[in-house]
């Protein structure tokens, strides 16, 4: 199949990234510096033998692998290295606005405070401006955790409301349910927290979890969410109140044969403000310009549709209009120059 769009069109053209899981871009160089920093005996002691652990099939077996890597996250130095290491990164695909999301109950679970979490994050974001990156933190509850345990850290977090935008809900989708986190996303809204959810691919009731993120909590962004497609008047809705869809089609490969391309191009076919990110970049074999390039090969996109997906990035992010609207030009300007 002919390529119409190059790896380096891709990579150039400005972009928002709305859908990295810091944790998830912990790549093994940093995981074994950090074990070593910190004598953590992760079982591993080679990038090769780090890889080899890198075996699943679905989300559940990936969640098996990825939370016991965090134990090598220990200080403020160490979540702002994590951070530096993948903006240094972001800044190579051209990403000039980033949300990036983190788990403090990974941490706090593991008897690493909040502040330590939120303070190391939080600095790499101020230092992302040197690199030409507006970076922002989104909060996730992880969704196996209890509602209780949700509700002590919205309310610790609320400290430090000044260092991130949003909430999200990621983790074990299973039995899990959006509604479960009700309360927390109404809290979450009366303290002008934008919020955001997982709608992990082909969960079991993938559907009846995006209607309530939809129709119920009203989530502004959903994060994966192709499953939508089996609706045709949800997807109505949701081209209509112009809902953000993050998808990552490198994630979505493990889990499914065809990284959800045809279900990604019909949300744009029909208006929907579907756009590419990464995930957890460390695991799923690539950054963002991967996936939208994975994306573009395999289902062998045009310039505009890839356009199309980098403008919605900017338009589903939560920046301020004039924001918008300076990125938006920025990207017209680069098609120009790359005709
Ligand atoms: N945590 C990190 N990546 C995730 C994903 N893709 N789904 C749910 N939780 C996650
Ligand atoms: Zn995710």
């Amino acid at each position: 199949m002919s390529v119409k769009v190059s790896k380096e069109f891709v990579q150039g053209l400005p972009k928002a990234e709305l859908h990295v899981h810091i944790e998830g871009t912990l790549e093994p160089e940093l995981k074994l510096k950090l074990a070593q920093r910190n004598h953590v005996d992760i079982g591993q002691s080679t990038i090769q033998e780090v890889k080899n652990s890198y075996k699943f099939t679905d989300l559940t077996s990936f969640l098996a692998v990825y939370y016991p890597a965090m134990n090598v996250l220990e200080t403020e130095q160490d979540f702002y290295d994590l951070a530096m290491d993948y903006l240094h990164r972001a800044a190579k695909n051209n990403v000039r606005h980033v949300e990036i999301f983190f788990d403090p109950q990974a941490h706090t679970s593991r008897n690493i405070p909040f502040e330590t979490v939120i303070n190391g994050l939080y600095k790499a974001t101020v230092d992302a401006r040197a690199l030409n990156i507006d970076a922002r933190l989104i909060m996730c509850f992880l969704r196996d955790y209890s509602r209780e345990s949700a509700r002590k850290t919205l309310e610790e977090s609320l400290k430090y409301q000044d260092k991130f935008i949003g909430i999200g809900l990621d983790s074990d989708e299973h039995n899990n349910p959006p509604m479960k986190f009700f309360n927390q996303f109404t809290d979450a809204t009366t303290h002008n927290l934008h919020i955001t959810a997982h709608a992990d691919i082909d969960q079991k009731n993938s559907i009846e979890h995006i209607r309530e993120l939809l129709e119920v909590i009203g989530t502004e962004r959903i994060d994966h969410g192709t499953n939508i497609v089996e609706d045709p008047d949800l997807v109505e809705y949701a081209a209509k109140n112009e809902i953000g869809f993050t998808a990552c089609p490198l994630s979505n490969s493990f889990v499914s044969p065809e990284m959800k391309g045809k279900e990604i191009l019909e949300l744009l076919n029909k208006g929907v403000k579907v756009s590419i990110h990464s995930d957890d970049p460390a695991y799923f074999g690539g950054y963002i310009s991967d996936n939208y390039y994975a994306l573009a090969k395999n289902f062998d996109l045009n310039k505009d549709q890839i356009v199309q997906l980098a403008k919605n990035s900017f338009e589903t992010s939560w920046i301020s209009n004039e924001q918008k609207a300076l990125y938006l030009k920025q990207i017209d300007d680069y098609v120009r120059v790359n005709e």
